[in-house]
């Protein structure tokens, strides 16, 4: 049973793995090599629990409680007797291999160790853990990590069953979505998808085929709108089978298969307009800065969260 979680990284996804197990009443022992990354964690902490409440979330425990739950450390070797320690450290190989190496010597042997990596391979981040090969995985969330349910789970070559098992469940009871990615692709599952939808909504716009405005509400009033309610088969199941053969073999050869450079995103890159962390990407975002428009961001999703906990059915923050 998981009773105490290691978080190693207190960035943007370790700030959000910690908050939502605190939030279910996990105890979390939060640890960076960056004291100003753990500095932040407080107050970030506090303007969460903040916004849940306004949003119309309920927790069990008090803030005081919630707080106590939460310990923030510089030292790796205080997250020893954890259950549970998720890596979710900065996306660097050679550091990811020497944090597992390490994690494998020092923690106790039922402690289960697993990776937030996005981009990286988990068997190359564990090629050199020898001592328990049976514990190690993968557990990957999606930005802000306290928000969105999914949590995508994939074996290492030699996880065993009973470590999925308990991670699985783990997870469940603090409320995330699991799915098992049951072969190491690159990208894994929800990636993957994303950026197949990118690279055909780029290509429409780089081809003239419609405005940058006219390309956000066809995805978020059409399909991210059915999104909202389930995932892509249903939305197949009630639209006929049959009808959506015909519309594949159809439209299937005739939308972008190829790997080609978008030069519209490119040349944005290299004038610097990355987006909101420089107040303009394919829109503006002037007059705030960026915390303040995540923040604004993070509110609307806490909202859909509320309607996905109705959907799935029992599944509630509290
Ligand atoms: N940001 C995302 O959208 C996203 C989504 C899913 C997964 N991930 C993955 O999560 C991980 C963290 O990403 P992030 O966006 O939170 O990065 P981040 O840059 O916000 O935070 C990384 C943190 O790791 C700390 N760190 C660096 N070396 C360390 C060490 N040796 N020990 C302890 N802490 C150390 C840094 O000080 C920093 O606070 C990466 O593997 C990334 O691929 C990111």
């Amino acid at each position: 049973m998981i009773q105490e979680v290691g978080v190693i990284g207190a960035g943007t996804m370790g700030f959000g793995i910690a908050f939502q197990f605190i939030t279910n009443g996990t105890k979390v022992i939060l640890q960076d090599i960056n004291e100003q990354s753990l500095n932040l964690v407080e107050d970030k902490l506090n303007q969460y629990l903040k916004i849940y409440k306004e949003e119309g979330f309920t927790f069990k425990e008090t803030d005081k409680q919630i707080l106590n739950l939460l310990t923030l450390t510089t030292h790796i070797e205080d997250l020893s007797n954890c259950d549970l320690v998720i890596e979710s450290a900065t996306e660097s190989l050679q550091l990811k291999q020497q944090i597992f190496k390490q994690l494998d010597e020092l923690c106790n042997e039922h402690t289960i160790l697993t990776s937030n990596t996005s981009s990286l391979k988990l068997s190359d981040i564990v090629k050199d853990v020898d001592k328990h090969r049976e514990r190690v995985m993968l557990t990957h969330f999606f930005n802000p990590a306290h928000i969105v349910p999914l949590v995508e789970l994939l074996r290492a070559p030699d996880t065993s069953d009973e470590v999925f098992k308990t991670v699985k469940e783990f997870m469940e009871t603090m409320k995330k979505v699991t799915i098992e990615v049951r072969k190491e692709v690159p990208g894994l599952v929800a990636n993957r998808i994303q950026v197949a939808l990118a690279r055909e909504a780029l290509s429409l716009l780089e081809d003239g085929v419609v405005s940058e405005e006219d390309l956000e509400d066809a995805i978020f009033a059409g399909p991210g709108f059915r999104f909202s309610s389930s995932g892509l088969l249903k939305i197949m199941d009630f639209g006929g089978l049959d009808v959506w053969a015909i519309v594949l073999e159809q439209l299937q050869s005739k939308i972008e298969s190829e790997v080609r450079a978008f030069p519209s995103l490119r040349n944005k890159v290299s004038v610097g307009n990355l987006g909101v962390k420089s107040s303009k990407g394919y829109f503006e975002y002037p007059g705030k800065g960026l915390d303040e428009y995540v923040i604004e961001r993070d509110r609307s999703l806490i909202q859909q969260l509320k309607t996905f906990e109705k959907l799935k059915g029992g599944l509630t923050n509290a």
